[in-house]
C-alpha cells in the first residue's frame, strides 16, 4: 500500500514548515505546487510566466494547469513509493483529479491545519524564505541568528511578493471560497484529519508526526 499525503490548510498555515519536517522523517518527497512555480517563475519558463499572475493577484492558478504540473512532477521515480502534497489539491476538481489518478493500491490521507485568519496575517507578512534553500523563516516566530542571513545555508532571505497585506487578503478569501469545500470533501471520505495549526511548530508537528505512525482502519502507516 502507497501513501499520498496531503497538508491542507489556508496561507500562512504551516504547510511549508511541517511539511519539510514531515518529508524528511518519513523520507517522502515533498511536493509543494507553490514552489513549483516559484521555481518555474525565477527560471522563466513560459509556466512561469501563465502562474505569474494569477500568483501576484493571489488567485488560484487554472485546475488544469496546475494538474498537467502535478501530475508530471509525481510521475518521477522519486514518487513512486509515495509523497506528500503540499498546496494541492486546492479546488474540488484538483481532489477528484488526483483521486481519479490513484489506483486502489493507494491510500491518501489528508491533514488539515487548523489556524484563524488574525494569526495568518502575521505569519504571512513576516515570512522570510531563503534564496539558496528555501528554509522558512519569521520575522519574529522564528528570526534568524543573523538578520537577512539563512540560518541553514547562510543564504540571502527575500520576503514573497505575494505577502504583502493585500494579497493575503485575496489569497485568504480565495481560500474560503475554493479550497474550503476540501475539508467536507475529505470529511465525508473518512480520509480527514485536523490539527491545530495555531499552536507552536513542535506541537503541532508531534501531532502530525503522531497521525502518520497510527493506522486507521481505513489506511496503513506510511513508515
Ligand atoms: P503556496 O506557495 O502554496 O502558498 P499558500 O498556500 O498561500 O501557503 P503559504 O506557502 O503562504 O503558507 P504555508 O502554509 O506554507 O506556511 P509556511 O510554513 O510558509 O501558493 C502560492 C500561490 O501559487 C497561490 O496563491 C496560487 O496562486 C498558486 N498555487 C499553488 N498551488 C496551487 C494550486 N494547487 N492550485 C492553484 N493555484 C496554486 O509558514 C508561514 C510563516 O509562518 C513562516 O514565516 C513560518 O516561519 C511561520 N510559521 C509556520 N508555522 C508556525 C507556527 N506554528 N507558529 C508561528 N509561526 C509559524
Ligand atoms: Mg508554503
Amino acid at each position: 500500500m502507497t501513501s499520498v499525503v496531503i497538508i491542507l490548510g489556508p496561507p500562512g498555515a504551516g504547510k511549508g514548515t511541517q511539511a519539510v519536517r514531515l518529508a524528511a522523517e518519513f523520507g517522502l518527497p515533498h511536493i509543494s505546487t507553490g514552489d513549483l512555480f516559484r521555481e518555474n517563475l525565477s527560471n522563466e519558463t513560459e509556466l512561469g510566466e501563465l502562474a505569474k499572475t494569477y500568483m501576484e493577484a493571489g488567485k488560484l492558478v487554472p485546475d488544469e494547469v496546475v494538474i498537467d504540473m502535478l501530475f508530471g512532477r509525481v510521475a518521477q521515480d522519486d514518487c513512486t513509493g509515495g509523497y506528500l502534497l503540499d498546496g494541492f489539491p486546492r479546488t474540488v476538481a484538483q481532489a477528484e483529479a488526483l483521486s481519479d489518478r490513484l489506483s486502489e493500491e493507494w491510500t491518501t490521507r489528508t491533514m488539515q491545519l487548523d489556524v484563524p485568519d488574525e494569526v495568518l496575517v502575521d505569519r504571512a507578512s513576516g515570512r522570510l524564505l531563503c534564496k539558496g534553500c528555501g528554509n522558512i523563516h519569521h520575522e519574529q516566530f522564528k528570526a534568524p541568528a543573523k538578520e537577512g542571513v539563512c540560518d541553514a545555508c547562510e543564504g540571502e532571505l527575500y520576503k514573497r511578493a505575494d505577502d504583502a497585506a493585500e494579497t493575503v487578503k485575496e489569497r485568504l478569501e480565495v481560500y474560503h471560497s475554493e479550497t474550503k469545500p476540501l475539508i467536507q470533501y475529505y470529511g465525508e471520505r473518512g480520509m480527514l484529519d485536523v490539527v491545530d495549526g495555531s499552536r507552536t511548530p513542535d506541537e503541532v508537528y508531534t501531532d502530525l508526526r503522531a497521525l502518520l505512525t497510527t493506522s486507521k482502519a481505513s489506511e496503513q502507516e506510511v513508515t
